[in-house]
């Protein structure tokens, strides 16, 4: 349904109350999301973005209730990926001939995915679009998170639809950050960041920068997933700079997969030693094949420092450690320090393994590896203690 922005501007997206997973199985969503299209009525009648693949023909039927969709004078796609594309297949199967504006490589993601010559109009950065009123300017943001990716700003109302960039998964029954449970909103933003633009932090720096620079108006910032920006947007700006910056908090994660508790009475232990050394220090103790990975990687992003513990398995280790050690490389993390540990019965390689995998995606590392033979009894407990005091020591 369309909720009224301003005047000129409604947003007429889709709340995702059910969803629980995105990107595949890759990111877990706890408050569902919602894919945000703006229709802008000025004398020429634009719409920026659609909606995820499964609600395009709901998503047309309420278009259509808000305009003839022959009016529809263009489409502003700020990225080609589906859920924000996934209703043009719909949309153009009724206006075919509607211009679609964006970047050139969002033209080779569009045809790449629905395979149709529709009339593209390819933009770059400066370039504007007058609609009356009010002049559209698109703003490339490559790698924010996709090579496709631009803003739009909208100037006399001074909004900045920015797609990906500062949204957030989480479906609210209202419109504005300003009017949600702050602790949620924050969380999710940050969750989102940790997990979809971490990677490409020197990007966000740079974009954000370039941004303030042109010293726009700014009274909203429209994303395209959550809530909008309207209460000090540039608030959301300053905290992106803040993530994109080697985050971290005063906190150490431990990360663990274990098959028969050795190596998680390894991680109690090695936690106690830390916060003997530490008590202002925030601990978190995470099983990798229990707990969910977006929260799994959302706390290393906050933390100073990891510890990485699987026993031996096969001369490797566990598939969980694996598959969390992969996600945690394509972070591309600044700015921290890293150990491995775990138990073994014969070979015990892995905590090197650990070690060096971690030292290659960019690790500090601060300790060589604690490994213990078979089950650890209390002297080999009060060993990784004494292993985490020694690490806590060296953190402080
Ligand atoms: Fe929300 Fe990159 O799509």
């Amino acid at each position: 349904m369309k909720k009224r922005i301003n005047q000129y501007v409604s947003w007429i997206g889709k709340n995702d109350w059910e969803l629980k997973k995105f990107h595949g199985d890759e990111f877990t969503t706890t408050q569902g999301s919602s894919y945000n299209a703006y229709l802008i009525q000025d004398e020429k009648n634009i719409l920026i973005d659609t909606v995820w693949l499964p609600y395009d023909k709901e998503f047309v039927t309420n278009l259509e209730q808000e305009i003839d969709l022959e009016k529809i004078d263009a489409i502003i796609i700020q990225h080609g990926e589906v859920d924000h594309s996934g209703a043009l297949l719909e949309l153009m199967s009724q206006i075919p001939n509607t211009p679609i504006y964006c970047t050139n490589n969002a033209i080779k993601s569009l045809k790449g995915q629905y395979h149709k010559e529709w009339n593209f109009k390819p933009v770059k950065t400066g370039d504007t679009l007058n609609i009356g009123k009010h002049t559209l300017t698109f703003i490339e943001a490559p790698m924010l998170h996709w090579p496709d990716t631009m803003f739009t700003y909208m100037d006399g109302e001074a909004i900045l639809f920015s797609n990906d960039g500062f949204g957030q998964h989480l479906a609210s029954e209202f419109l504005y950050a300003d009017e949600v449970k702050q602790d949620d909103l924050w969380n999710q933003a940050l969750t989102y960041y940790a997990n979809i633009l971490a990677p490409f932090g020197v990007m966000v720096k740079n974009k954000i920068t370039e941004i303030l620079k042109m010293k726009l108006p700014l009274n909203m910032i429209c994303p395209s997933h959550g809530l909008i920006w309207r209460k000090n947007p540039e608030q959301i700006l300053q905290k992106y700079l803040e993530w994109a910056d080697a985050y971290q908090e005063n906190q150490i994660t431990i990360i663990y997969d274990t098959m028969w508790n050795s190596t998680r009475k390894m991680a109690e232990a090695i936690a106690q030693g830390i916060q003997n050394i530490d008590k202002s220090v925030t601990i978190k103790i995470m099983n990798t094949s229990k707990d969910d990975k977006t929260q799994v990687m959302t706390e290393i992003f906050k933390s100073k420092a990891i510890l990485v513990g699987s026993p031996t398995v096969n001369n490797g280790y566990l598939h969980s450690i694996a598959g969390s050690l992969e996600m945690i490389k394509g972070m591309k993390l600044k700015n921290k320090k890293a150990s491995a540990f775990g138990s073994y019965g014969w070979s015990g390689e892995a905590p090197t393994q650990i070690t060096e995998f971690l030292r290659k995606a960019g690790f500090e590392i601060i300790n060589d590896e604690i490994k213990q033979l078979w089950t650890p009894d209390n002297a080999m407990l009060q060993d990784c203690v004494k292993y985490g005091e020694e690490l806590c020591q060296k953190l402080k």
